[in-house]
Protein backbone atom coordinates (compact mmCIF):
# COMPACT_ATOMS: atom_id res chain seq x y z
CA UNK A 1 0.00 0.00 0.00
CA UNK A 2 2.68 2.45 1.13
CA UNK A 3 4.86 1.18 -1.99
CA UNK A 4 1.72 2.37 -4.14
CA UNK A 5 1.04 5.34 -2.72
CA UNK A 6 5.19 6.16 -3.02
CA UNK A 7 5.09 4.84 -6.60
CA UNK A 8 1.81 7.13 -7.74
CA UNK A 9 3.28 10.03 -6.01
CA UNK A 10 6.92 9.73 -7.91
CA UNK A 11 4.66 8.93 -10.97
CA UNK A 12 3.01 12.08 -10.69
CA UNK A 13 5.69 14.30 -9.90
CA UNK A 14 7.53 13.05 -13.06
CA UNK A 15 4.60 13.48 -15.23
CA UNK A 16 4.54 16.41 -13.45
CA UNK A 17 7.96 17.97 -14.43
CA UNK A 18 7.22 17.27 -18.07
CA UNK A 19 3.89 18.75 -18.66
CA UNK A 20 5.42 22.51 -18.72
CA UNK A 21 2.05 24.20 -20.23
CA UNK A 22 3.14 25.83 -23.63
CA UNK A 23 1.26 27.18 -26.86
CA UNK A 24 2.80 27.63 -29.58
CA UNK A 25 1.15 27.61 -32.87
CA UNK A 26 1.77 28.59 -36.53
CA UNK A 27 0.05 28.09 -39.92
CA UNK A 28 3.57 28.17 -41.63
CA UNK A 29 4.87 24.94 -42.80
CA UNK A 30 8.69 25.42 -42.21
CA UNK A 31 9.68 23.15 -45.00
CA UNK A 32 7.33 25.32 -48.20
CA UNK A 33 8.58 28.99 -46.87
CA UNK A 34 7.72 31.34 -49.80
CA UNK A 35 9.26 35.27 -49.49
CA UNK A 36 6.93 37.76 -51.81
CA UNK A 37 9.49 39.49 -53.44
CA UNK A 38 8.84 43.77 -52.02
CA UNK A 39 11.45 46.14 -52.33
CA UNK A 40 11.85 45.03 -48.22
CA UNK A 41 13.03 41.60 -49.83
CA UNK A 42 15.20 42.35 -52.55
CA UNK A 43 16.96 45.89 -52.74
CA UNK A 44 20.21 46.26 -51.35
CA UNK A 45 20.01 49.85 -50.25
CA UNK A 46 19.05 49.47 -46.64
CA UNK A 47 16.25 52.60 -46.96
CA UNK A 48 14.33 50.67 -48.91
CA UNK A 49 14.65 47.62 -47.33
CA UNK A 50 14.00 48.61 -43.40
CA UNK A 51 10.50 50.30 -45.00
CA UNK A 52 7.66 48.68 -43.18
CA UNK A 53 5.65 46.32 -44.43
CA UNK A 54 2.22 44.47 -43.64
CA UNK A 55 1.99 40.74 -43.76
CA UNK A 56 -0.15 38.13 -42.69
CA UNK A 57 2.08 38.36 -39.64
CA UNK A 58 0.89 41.73 -38.73
CA UNK A 59 -2.24 40.50 -37.80
CA UNK A 60 -1.62 38.39 -34.56
CA UNK A 61 -3.63 39.33 -31.61
CA UNK A 62 -1.57 42.44 -29.62
CA UNK A 63 -3.38 41.69 -26.49
CA UNK A 64 -1.81 38.27 -25.95
CA UNK A 65 1.86 39.23 -26.44
CA UNK A 66 3.98 41.30 -24.71
CA UNK A 67 5.16 44.99 -26.25
CA UNK A 68 8.19 44.53 -28.38
CA UNK A 69 11.54 45.68 -27.17
CA UNK A 70 10.50 45.68 -23.56
CA UNK A 71 10.92 43.13 -20.75
CA UNK A 72 8.31 40.32 -21.91
CA UNK A 73 6.35 40.68 -18.66
CA UNK A 74 4.80 43.81 -20.33
CA UNK A 75 1.67 44.32 -21.50
CA UNK A 76 -0.27 42.58 -18.59
CA UNK A 77 1.80 39.07 -20.09
CA UNK A 78 2.58 38.03 -16.66
CA UNK A 79 -0.98 37.81 -15.43
CA UNK A 80 -2.46 36.31 -18.65
CA UNK A 81 -4.26 33.27 -18.44
CA UNK A 82 -1.08 31.93 -21.02
CA UNK A 83 1.28 33.45 -18.95
CA UNK A 84 0.03 31.94 -15.17
CA UNK A 85 -0.86 28.63 -16.97
CA UNK A 86 2.96 28.34 -17.96
CA UNK A 87 4.22 29.34 -14.85
CA UNK A 88 2.23 27.48 -12.84
CA UNK A 89 3.34 24.10 -14.85
CA UNK A 90 6.87 24.29 -13.59
CA UNK A 91 8.14 23.14 -10.08
CA UNK A 92 9.60 26.26 -9.09
CA UNK A 93 10.86 23.97 -5.90
CA UNK A 94 13.82 23.02 -7.92
CA UNK A 95 15.05 26.48 -9.51
CA UNK A 96 18.83 27.70 -7.44
CA UNK A 97 18.50 29.61 -5.12
CA UNK A 98 20.27 32.75 -6.93
CA UNK A 99 18.97 36.64 -6.72
CA UNK A 100 18.58 38.73 -9.49
CA UNK A 101 21.54 40.55 -10.11
CA UNK A 102 22.13 44.44 -9.83
CA UNK A 103 23.25 46.84 -12.75
CA UNK A 104 26.14 49.37 -11.62
CA UNK A 105 26.23 52.88 -11.80
CA UNK A 106 27.24 52.91 -15.06
CA UNK A 107 24.34 50.36 -16.36
CA UNK A 108 27.07 47.30 -16.28
CA UNK A 109 26.80 44.28 -14.05
CA UNK A 110 27.58 44.71 -10.45
CA UNK A 111 30.43 41.64 -9.28
CA UNK A 112 31.46 43.68 -6.31
CA UNK A 113 29.44 41.24 -4.22
CA UNK A 114 30.05 37.77 -5.84
CA UNK A 115 32.79 35.28 -4.89
CA UNK A 116 34.18 35.48 -8.38
CA UNK A 117 37.02 32.36 -7.16
CA UNK A 118 34.12 30.50 -5.43
CA UNK A 119 31.62 31.18 -8.24
CA UNK A 120 29.06 28.99 -6.67
CA UNK A 121 26.01 30.22 -9.43
CA UNK A 122 28.30 29.68 -12.60
CA UNK A 123 28.17 32.92 -13.44
CA UNK A 124 29.47 32.99 -16.98
CA UNK A 125 29.88 36.99 -17.22
CA UNK A 126 31.83 36.64 -13.84
CA UNK A 127 34.22 33.84 -14.23
CA UNK A 128 33.33 32.35 -18.02
CA UNK A 129 31.70 29.04 -16.05
CA UNK A 130 29.84 27.10 -18.55
CA UNK A 131 29.42 23.68 -16.55
CA UNK A 132 26.67 24.17 -14.60
CA UNK A 133 27.24 23.36 -10.62
CA UNK A 134 23.45 22.78 -10.04
CA UNK A 135 21.82 19.91 -11.04
CA UNK A 136 19.55 19.30 -13.80
CA UNK A 137 20.36 21.90 -15.88
CA UNK A 138 21.67 21.68 -19.67
CA UNK A 139 25.02 22.41 -19.94
CA UNK A 140 26.11 25.23 -22.48
CA UNK A 141 28.07 25.12 -25.84
CA UNK A 142 30.63 27.39 -26.27
CA UNK A 143 33.09 25.71 -29.25
CA UNK A 144 32.92 23.06 -32.16
CA UNK A 145 34.64 20.32 -30.77
CA UNK A 146 35.77 19.02 -34.17
CA UNK A 147 39.68 20.20 -34.72
CA UNK A 148 40.20 23.20 -36.92
CA UNK A 149 36.61 23.59 -37.17
CA UNK A 150 34.61 27.37 -37.04
CA UNK A 151 31.23 27.33 -35.92
CA UNK A 152 29.31 30.35 -37.43
CA UNK A 153 27.10 32.39 -35.66
CA UNK A 154 25.34 35.99 -36.08
CA UNK A 155 23.21 37.36 -33.07
CA UNK A 156 20.12 40.18 -32.93
CA UNK A 157 18.56 39.82 -35.87
CA UNK A 158 16.67 39.35 -38.11
CA UNK A 159 17.50 42.84 -39.27
CA UNK A 160 15.89 44.43 -42.44
CA UNK A 161 18.84 45.25 -43.96
CA UNK A 162 20.41 41.65 -44.43
CA UNK A 163 19.55 41.27 -47.94
CA UNK A 164 22.82 41.49 -49.56
CA UNK A 165 24.33 39.14 -46.57
CA UNK A 166 22.00 36.29 -47.18
CA UNK A 167 22.63 36.36 -50.84
CA UNK A 168 26.30 36.49 -49.59
CA UNK A 169 25.96 33.67 -47.57
CA UNK A 170 23.42 31.43 -50.22
CA UNK A 171 26.29 32.37 -53.14
CA UNK A 172 28.48 30.64 -50.88
CA UNK A 173 26.79 27.85 -50.03
CA UNK A 174 27.45 29.07 -46.58
CA UNK A 175 24.96 28.02 -43.24
CA UNK A 176 25.34 29.83 -39.90
CA UNK A 177 23.70 29.80 -36.66
CA UNK A 178 21.26 33.14 -36.88
CA UNK A 179 20.66 34.02 -32.97
CA UNK A 180 16.99 35.86 -33.64
CA UNK A 181 15.71 38.50 -31.07
CA UNK A 182 12.10 37.98 -30.35
CA UNK A 183 10.73 41.41 -31.19
CA UNK A 184 12.54 41.73 -34.69
CA UNK A 185 10.83 38.27 -35.55
CA UNK A 186 7.44 40.10 -35.32
CA UNK A 187 9.14 43.05 -36.47
CA UNK A 188 10.59 41.62 -39.67
CA UNK A 189 8.74 38.13 -40.42
CA UNK A 190 9.82 37.98 -43.96
CA UNK A 191 13.73 38.31 -42.50
CA UNK A 192 13.02 35.37 -40.31
CA UNK A 193 11.21 32.72 -43.24
CA UNK A 194 14.35 33.66 -45.33
CA UNK A 195 16.69 32.25 -42.62
CA UNK A 196 14.46 29.21 -42.72
CA UNK A 197 14.27 29.15 -46.41
CA UNK A 198 18.29 29.39 -46.80
CA UNK A 199 18.60 26.63 -44.15
CA UNK A 200 20.01 28.30 -41.65
CA UNK A 201 20.58 27.20 -38.05
CA UNK A 202 17.90 29.29 -36.21
CA UNK A 203 17.90 29.77 -32.33
CA UNK A 204 16.61 31.98 -30.17
CA UNK A 205 18.13 35.36 -28.48
CA UNK A 206 15.23 36.55 -26.28
CA UNK A 207 12.73 39.00 -26.35
CA UNK A 208 14.09 42.17 -25.57
CA UNK A 209 17.63 42.14 -25.33
CA UNK A 210 18.15 42.06 -21.94
CA UNK A 211 20.75 40.88 -19.31
CA UNK A 212 19.43 37.90 -18.29
CA UNK A 213 20.43 37.37 -14.63
CA UNK A 214 19.32 40.63 -13.73
CA UNK A 215 15.70 39.74 -13.93
CA UNK A 216 13.10 37.59 -11.90
CA UNK A 217 11.87 34.35 -12.63
CA UNK A 218 8.86 35.24 -14.49
CA UNK A 219 10.70 37.75 -16.47
CA UNK A 220 13.37 35.58 -17.25
CA UNK A 221 10.83 32.55 -17.82
CA UNK A 222 8.72 35.08 -19.83
CA UNK A 223 11.49 36.51 -22.03
CA UNK A 224 12.62 32.96 -23.28
CA UNK A 225 8.67 31.92 -23.38
CA UNK A 226 7.51 34.81 -26.01
CA UNK A 227 10.83 34.39 -28.38
CA UNK A 228 9.98 30.74 -28.95
CA UNK A 229 6.29 31.69 -29.62
CA UNK A 230 7.40 34.18 -32.05
CA UNK A 231 10.00 32.44 -33.58
CA UNK A 232 7.17 29.17 -34.18
CA UNK A 233 4.00 31.63 -34.95
CA UNK A 234 6.23 32.75 -38.10
CA UNK A 235 8.89 29.62 -39.33
CA UNK A 236 6.81 26.91 -37.88
CA UNK A 237 10.03 26.04 -35.74
CA UNK A 238 10.01 25.81 -32.27
CA UNK A 239 13.76 26.14 -31.56
CA UNK A 240 15.90 24.01 -28.99
CA UNK A 241 18.65 26.35 -28.83
CA UNK A 242 19.18 29.74 -27.86
CA UNK A 243 21.64 32.28 -26.09
CA UNK A 244 22.04 34.96 -23.65
CA UNK A 245 22.56 39.12 -24.97
CA UNK A 246 25.99 39.47 -23.62
CA UNK A 247 26.43 35.91 -22.74
CA UNK A 248 25.11 36.96 -19.40
CA UNK A 249 23.31 33.34 -17.70
CA UNK A 250 23.70 31.03 -14.37
CA UNK A 251 22.09 28.69 -12.92
CA UNK A 252 19.29 30.36 -12.52
CA UNK A 253 18.38 31.02 -15.47
CA UNK A 254 19.63 27.86 -17.36
CA UNK A 255 17.48 26.22 -15.02
CA UNK A 256 14.54 28.19 -15.92
CA UNK A 257 15.52 28.04 -19.65
CA UNK A 258 16.04 24.04 -19.06
CA UNK A 259 12.18 24.07 -18.59
CA UNK A 260 11.58 25.11 -21.68
CA UNK A 261 14.21 22.45 -23.40
CA UNK A 262 16.75 24.98 -24.53
CA UNK A 263 20.18 24.85 -24.06
CA UNK A 264 22.58 27.92 -24.39
CA UNK A 265 25.20 28.45 -26.95
CA UNK A 266 27.67 30.63 -26.37
CA UNK A 267 31.12 30.88 -28.27
CA UNK A 268 34.95 31.01 -27.82
CA UNK A 269 35.93 34.05 -29.84
CA UNK A 270 34.56 37.46 -30.13
CA UNK A 271 34.94 39.60 -32.79
CA UNK A 272 32.97 42.63 -31.01
CA UNK A 273 32.06 43.92 -34.32
CA UNK A 274 28.94 45.49 -32.83
CA UNK A 275 31.19 47.64 -30.82
CA UNK A 276 32.88 49.66 -33.71
CA UNK A 277 32.19 53.15 -33.40
CA UNK A 278 30.01 52.89 -30.62
CA UNK A 279 31.83 51.58 -27.36
CA UNK A 280 35.04 54.06 -27.23
CA UNK A 281 38.41 52.53 -27.67
CA UNK A 282 37.29 50.05 -30.04
CA UNK A 283 36.88 50.73 -34.09
CA UNK A 284 36.49 49.43 -37.30
CA UNK A 285 40.11 49.14 -37.37
CA UNK A 286 39.87 46.69 -33.89
CA UNK A 287 37.66 44.70 -35.67
CA UNK A 288 39.61 43.93 -38.66
CA UNK A 289 42.77 42.93 -36.80
CA UNK A 290 40.21 40.48 -34.10
CA UNK A 291 38.99 39.09 -37.98
CA UNK A 292 42.41 38.40 -38.62
CA UNK A 293 43.62 37.13 -35.34
CA UNK A 294 40.97 34.50 -35.94
CA UNK A 295 42.32 33.63 -39.33
CA UNK A 296 45.88 33.36 -38.59
CA UNK A 297 44.21 31.05 -35.27
CA UNK A 298 42.59 28.69 -38.14
CA UNK A 299 45.64 28.07 -39.30
CA UNK A 300 48.79 28.01 -36.62
CA UNK A 301 47.45 25.43 -34.52
CA UNK A 302 45.28 27.41 -32.22
CA UNK A 303 42.52 24.51 -32.39
CA UNK A 304 44.52 21.67 -33.57
CA UNK A 305 42.39 19.89 -30.79
CA UNK A 306 39.34 21.59 -30.51
CA UNK A 307 37.62 23.97 -32.61
CA UNK A 308 36.47 27.13 -32.63
CA UNK A 309 33.11 29.09 -32.49
CA UNK A 310 32.55 33.08 -33.23
CA UNK A 311 30.46 35.57 -32.18
CA UNK A 312 29.29 38.05 -34.73
CA UNK A 313 26.38 39.99 -35.64
CA UNK A 314 23.67 40.80 -37.50
CA UNK A 315 22.86 44.09 -36.24
CA UNK A 316 23.90 46.47 -38.33
CA UNK A 317 24.87 46.52 -42.39
CA UNK A 318 28.47 47.60 -40.67
CA UNK A 319 28.74 44.03 -38.84
CA UNK A 320 27.58 42.05 -41.60
CA UNK A 321 29.70 44.26 -43.86
CA UNK A 322 32.75 42.78 -41.75
CA UNK A 323 31.40 39.35 -41.95
CA UNK A 324 31.51 39.45 -45.95
CA UNK A 325 34.67 41.37 -45.51
CA UNK A 326 36.42 38.46 -44.27
CA UNK A 327 34.90 35.87 -45.03
CA UNK A 328 37.21 34.29 -47.52
CA UNK A 329 40.21 34.46 -45.80
CA UNK A 330 38.49 32.31 -42.81
CA UNK A 331 36.72 30.18 -44.74
CA UNK A 332 40.40 29.39 -46.58
CA UNK A 333 42.16 29.32 -42.36
CA UNK A 334 39.95 26.58 -41.28
CA UNK A 335 38.96 23.32 -42.35
CA UNK A 336 35.04 23.84 -41.98
CA UNK A 337 33.30 26.40 -41.90
CA UNK A 338 29.95 25.27 -40.56
CA UNK A 339 27.03 26.15 -38.36
CA UNK A 340 26.71 25.03 -34.58
CA UNK A 341 23.88 22.58 -35.25
CA UNK A 342 25.75 20.71 -37.84
CA UNK A 343 29.67 20.85 -35.61
CA UNK A 344 27.92 19.38 -32.85
CA UNK A 345 25.75 16.75 -34.39
CA UNK A 346 22.60 17.87 -33.28
CA UNK A 347 20.10 16.95 -36.15
CA UNK A 348 16.91 17.94 -34.46
CA UNK A 349 17.63 21.62 -33.46
CA UNK A 350 13.69 22.02 -33.44
CA UNK A 351 10.65 20.33 -32.03
CA UNK A 352 8.99 19.93 -35.40
CA UNK A 353 11.61 16.94 -37.18
CA UNK A 354 10.19 17.85 -40.76
CA UNK A 355 13.88 19.42 -40.94
CA UNK A 356 16.81 18.14 -39.93
CA UNK A 357 20.58 19.21 -40.04
CA UNK A 358 23.52 16.90 -40.69
CA UNK A 359 25.96 15.15 -38.36
CA UNK A 360 29.31 16.36 -39.08
CA UNK A 361 30.37 13.37 -40.67
CA UNK A 362 27.25 13.37 -42.58
CA UNK A 363 28.11 16.91 -43.68
CA UNK A 364 31.94 15.96 -44.08
CA UNK A 365 31.32 13.21 -46.48
CA UNK A 366 29.67 15.44 -48.66
CA UNK A 367 32.77 17.42 -49.40
CA UNK A 368 34.71 19.57 -46.78
CA UNK A 369 35.18 23.11 -47.49
CA UNK A 370 31.42 23.15 -49.00
CA UNK A 371 28.53 23.14 -46.37
CA UNK A 372 26.19 21.63 -49.13
CA UNK A 373 25.15 19.22 -46.62
CA UNK A 374 23.89 21.82 -44.23
CA UNK A 375 20.78 22.86 -43.51
CA UNK A 376 17.16 21.22 -44.61
CA UNK A 377 17.07 17.85 -45.69
CA UNK A 378 13.73 15.75 -45.97
CA UNK A 379 12.38 14.41 -42.92
CA UNK A 380 13.03 11.32 -41.18
CA UNK A 381 16.97 10.65 -42.95
CA UNK A 382 18.66 11.16 -39.84
CA UNK A 383 16.42 11.27 -37.05
CA UNK A 384 18.08 8.40 -35.12
CA UNK A 385 21.04 10.79 -34.38
CA UNK A 386 19.39 13.79 -32.44
CA UNK A 387 20.60 11.65 -29.02
CA UNK A 388 23.98 11.69 -30.27
CA UNK A 389 24.98 15.32 -28.77
CA UNK A 390 27.16 14.99 -25.48
CA UNK A 391 28.47 17.42 -23.54
CA UNK A 392 30.93 15.42 -21.60
CA UNK A 393 33.05 14.70 -24.86
CA UNK A 394 33.90 17.65 -24.82
CA UNK A 395 37.50 17.86 -23.51
CA UNK A 396 39.80 20.21 -22.45
CA UNK A 397 37.32 23.26 -23.39
CA UNK A 398 37.03 25.19 -19.69
CA UNK A 399 41.08 25.18 -19.64
CA UNK A 400 41.33 25.94 -23.30
CA UNK A 401 38.55 29.06 -22.82
CA UNK A 402 40.29 30.04 -19.79
CA UNK A 403 43.51 30.60 -21.99
CA UNK A 404 41.44 32.72 -24.42
CA UNK A 405 39.91 34.63 -21.80
CA UNK A 406 43.30 36.07 -21.34
CA UNK A 407 43.48 37.69 -24.44
CA UNK A 408 40.32 38.73 -25.62
CA UNK A 409 38.02 41.48 -24.99
CA UNK A 410 34.95 40.62 -24.33
CA UNK A 411 31.60 42.28 -25.18
C1 LIG B 1 3.77 42.28 -14.05
O1 LIG B 1 4.78 42.96 -14.79
C2 LIG B 1 4.81 44.34 -14.56
C3 LIG B 1 5.81 44.94 -15.53
O2 LIG B 1 6.97 44.14 -15.65
C4 LIG B 1 5.15 44.58 -13.09
O3 LIG B 1 5.18 45.95 -12.83
C5 LIG B 1 4.09 43.91 -12.20
O4 LIG B 1 4.47 44.02 -10.87
C6 LIG B 1 3.97 42.44 -12.57
N1 LIG B 1 2.86 41.84 -11.85
C7 LIG B 1 2.91 40.64 -11.28
C8 LIG B 1 1.66 40.16 -10.62
O5 LIG B 1 3.92 39.95 -11.28
C1 LIG C 1 -3.02 29.82 -27.60
O1 LIG C 1 -2.60 30.79 -28.55
C2 LIG C 1 -3.61 31.11 -29.49
C3 LIG C 1 -2.97 32.05 -30.51
O2 LIG C 1 -2.24 33.07 -29.88
C4 LIG C 1 -4.80 31.75 -28.76
O3 LIG C 1 -5.82 32.04 -29.69
C5 LIG C 1 -5.32 30.78 -27.71
O4 LIG C 1 -6.32 31.41 -26.93
C6 LIG C 1 -4.19 30.34 -26.79
N1 LIG C 1 -4.67 29.29 -25.89
C7 LIG C 1 -4.38 29.29 -24.59
C8 LIG C 1 -4.91 28.13 -23.82
O5 LIG C 1 -3.72 30.15 -24.04
C1 LIG D 1 10.61 19.04 -23.23
O1 LIG D 1 10.96 17.80 -23.83
C2 LIG D 1 10.29 16.69 -23.25
C3 LIG D 1 10.87 15.44 -23.86
O2 LIG D 1 10.80 15.50 -25.25
C4 LIG D 1 8.79 16.84 -23.49
O3 LIG D 1 8.09 15.77 -22.90
C5 LIG D 1 8.32 18.14 -22.88
O4 LIG D 1 6.97 18.36 -23.17
C6 LIG D 1 9.12 19.32 -23.39
N1 LIG D 1 8.78 20.52 -22.65
C7 LIG D 1 8.42 21.67 -23.24
C8 LIG D 1 8.15 22.82 -22.36
O5 LIG D 1 8.34 21.78 -24.46
C1 LIG E 1 48.21 32.06 -33.31
O1 LIG E 1 47.79 33.36 -33.68
C2 LIG E 1 47.22 34.13 -32.64
C3 LIG E 1 46.67 35.41 -33.27
O2 LIG E 1 47.67 36.08 -33.96
C4 LIG E 1 48.23 34.37 -31.56
O3 LIG E 1 47.66 35.14 -30.51
C5 LIG E 1 48.70 33.03 -31.02
O4 LIG E 1 49.71 33.22 -30.06
C6 LIG E 1 49.21 32.16 -32.16
N1 LIG E 1 49.47 30.83 -31.64
C7 LIG E 1 50.52 30.12 -31.98
C8 LIG E 1 50.61 28.76 -31.41
O5 LIG E 1 51.38 30.56 -32.75
C1 LIG F 1 19.20 47.08 -38.70
O1 LIG F 1 20.26 47.61 -39.45
C2 LIG F 1 20.18 49.00 -39.71
C3 LIG F 1 21.36 49.45 -40.54
O2 LIG F 1 21.79 48.51 -41.41
C4 LIG F 1 20.17 49.76 -38.42
O3 LIG F 1 20.00 51.13 -38.67
C5 LIG F 1 19.01 49.27 -37.56
O4 LIG F 1 19.07 49.90 -36.30
C6 LIG F 1 19.06 47.78 -37.37
N1 LIG F 1 17.84 47.39 -36.69
C7 LIG F 1 17.81 46.76 -35.50
C8 LIG F 1 16.47 46.48 -34.94
O5 LIG F 1 18.81 46.39 -34.92
C1 LIG G 1 25.11 51.24 -44.03
O1 LIG G 1 23.95 51.91 -44.50
C2 LIG G 1 24.04 53.31 -44.43
C3 LIG G 1 22.68 53.87 -44.83
O2 LIG G 1 22.31 53.43 -46.10
C4 LIG G 1 25.17 53.78 -45.34
O3 LIG G 1 25.31 55.17 -45.22
C5 LIG G 1 26.46 53.10 -44.90
O4 LIG G 1 27.49 53.38 -45.80
C6 LIG G 1 26.29 51.60 -44.86
N1 LIG G 1 27.49 51.03 -44.26
C7 LIG G 1 28.08 49.95 -44.72
C8 LIG G 1 29.28 49.50 -43.98
O5 LIG G 1 27.65 49.33 -45.67
C1 LIG H 1 29.75 13.93 -33.63
O1 LIG H 1 29.81 12.63 -34.17
C2 LIG H 1 31.15 12.13 -34.35
C3 LIG H 1 31.05 10.76 -34.94
O2 LIG H 1 30.34 10.78 -36.10
C4 LIG H 1 31.87 12.08 -33.03
O3 LIG H 1 33.21 11.70 -33.25
C5 LIG H 1 31.83 13.44 -32.35
O4 LIG H 1 32.39 13.35 -31.06
C6 LIG H 1 30.40 13.94 -32.25
N1 LIG H 1 30.39 15.29 -31.71
C7 LIG H 1 29.65 15.64 -30.68
C8 LIG H 1 29.73 17.05 -30.24
O5 LIG H 1 28.87 14.87 -30.13
ZN1 LIG I 1 22.71 40.25 -28.92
Amino acid sequence: MTNWKVAIATATAFLGAQAVTTNYTSSTDPTKIEVPDIPQTTSYDVNAECQYYDSPFAAYDKASWPTTWEIATSNNMNTSKEFTDLYNSIDWTKVPNIQPRKLDANGGLDMTTYNVPQDTDCWWSASGCMTPKAEGINADIYECPEPETLGLTFDDGPNCSHNAFYDFLLEKKQKASMFYIGSNVLAWPYGALRGVKDGHHIAGHTWSHQLMTTLTNKEVLAELYYTTKAIKYVTGLTPLYWRPAQGDLDDRVRWIATQLNLTAILWNIDTDDWAAGTVPGITAQTVDQNYKNFIEMGKNGTFANSGALILSHEINNQTMDFAMQHYDALHDAYDHVIDVATCMNISNPYVEQSITFPTFEQYAKEGAGSATGSGVSPAGTDGADSGAFSVHSLTNGPLFIAALFAVLVFA
